[in-house]
């Protein structure tokens, strides 16, 4: 069995972040959302893993990722040279396939529940393609799933404008090496990529065996800044232990579940779990509020943050009104004047969003 993760695509919902760095990259609790894919797929025994991606961040990718000893895996990187769709991504990574079957992951997806039942039901009934699926109130921003009450898969289809049902697919799918015939025979769609979905429907018209899960834990998608801070509050709830390896003063409170890593300052603040805070940071007459992450180098002075994600090098400086639900990109930084400002002076970067409540 191998694993194949998609890190590859190019992320135009996550921007402004997208534009300097990889979406899957981007920290959830301080962790890059791809690690939490690696942990998942690997705890299920799987250790051969490849990753797809792209000659814009793929590279960052691979610095950061490593090769895959740190996970107890072995990671091969795949360069896919186009974002011509998750079916193109399998096949380009088909002489690292060869004829195993596989786990395919998109490396921005987050699911709840282990891999390895999922995995041996794949494994015990023979399956050609195991998909997840998932109800949600918006099935048209995904792949839509038809379902007879035997719960066998009938049709699928990518983000129909009127689903036949509520039931999406969720980013993790189980393939046998049939599923490179089914990829052979699809075109591209309307939207000029060659969808996995299409290859799976194409499996059920060949009369393949192809079975569904319905998931009920949370499956998230972070490809979009509301749906990124959902991730974080989800895992900073379900995650987060306390520890403090940083300099907490003595005037600093620390109020539930907090960490704070080495080479850290926290000076006259209060932080109210769950937060984490990361390396190097200086936290300085802030109060920081449940759901926050704090990435490696952020400065916080005289700052009042709850729900949000800041990511490395950031830094907030002197403002009165309270933060919430914001994501802040690396180094950006943000400063008020000691009184009421006469007038805002912004360089602010394509596509931001900056709402003044
Ligand atoms: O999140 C679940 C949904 O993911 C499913 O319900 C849909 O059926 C499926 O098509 C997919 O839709 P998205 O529009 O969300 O896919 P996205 O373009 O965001 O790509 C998913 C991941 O795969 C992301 O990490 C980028 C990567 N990717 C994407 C493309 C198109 C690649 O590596 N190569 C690609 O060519």
């Amino acid at each position: 069995m191998k694993a194949l993760i998609l890190s590859g695509g190019k992320g135009t919902r996550l921007r402004p972040l997208t534009y300097t760095g990889a979406k899957q990259l981007v920290p959830v609790a301080n962790q890059p959302i791809l690690w939490y894919a690696i942990q998942s797929i690997v705890a299920a025994g799987v250790t051969d893993i490849g990753i797809v991606i792209s000659p814009e961040t793929g590279e960052e990718v691979r610095t950061k990722t490593g090769d895959g000893k740190r996970f107890g895996a072995n990671i091969t990187y795949i360069r896919q040279e186009q974002p011509a769709g998750l079916a193109h991504a399998v096949k380009v990574s088909r002489e690292f396939l060869q004829d195993s079957p596989f786990i395919l992951y998109l490396g921005d997806n987050l699911i709840q529940n282990d891999l390895d039942w999922l995995l041996h039901k794949f494994q015990q009934q023979n399956l050609d393609a195991l998909i997840l699926l998932r109800q949600v109130p918006n099935p048209s921003a995904f792949g839509v799933a038809l379902v007879d009450e035997q719960g066998r898969v009938l049709q699928l289809l990518e983000k129909p404008a009127t689903p036949p049902s509520n039931l999406a697919l969720v980013g993790v799918y189980f393939f046998a090496p049939t599923i490179h015939q089914a990829i052979a025979s699809i075109q591209p769609s309307a939207r000029g990529e060659l969808e996995i979905t299409d290859a799976i429907q194409a499996l059920i018209h060949q009369g393949q065996t192809v079975e569904a899960c319905q998931l009920e834990g949370w499956w998230l998608d972070t490809g979009k800044k509301d749906d990124l801070l959902e991730a974080n509050r989800i895992i900073l709830d379900t995650c987060l232990t306390t520890s403090i390896d940083g300099e907490v003063d003595a005037k600093t409170q620390i109020l539930g579940r907090v960490q704070v890593d080495r080479g850290t300052r926290v000076i006259n603040s209060t932080l109210r779990g769950p937060v984490i805070v990361g390396r190097n940071c200086h936290l300085e007459n802030c109060f920081i509020g449940p759901y926050t992450s704090i990435a490696d180098g952020v400065t916080l002075i005289d700052a009042d943050l709850e729900h949000s994600v800041l990511l490395e090098g950031s830094r907030l400086v002197g403002i009165q009104q309270r933060i919430v639900d914001s994501v802040i990109g690396q180094r950006a930084h943000l400063w008020h004047a000691p009184r009421r400002p006469k007038a805002l002076r912004f360089m602010i970067g394509d596509d931001s969003q900056i709402e003044l409540i």
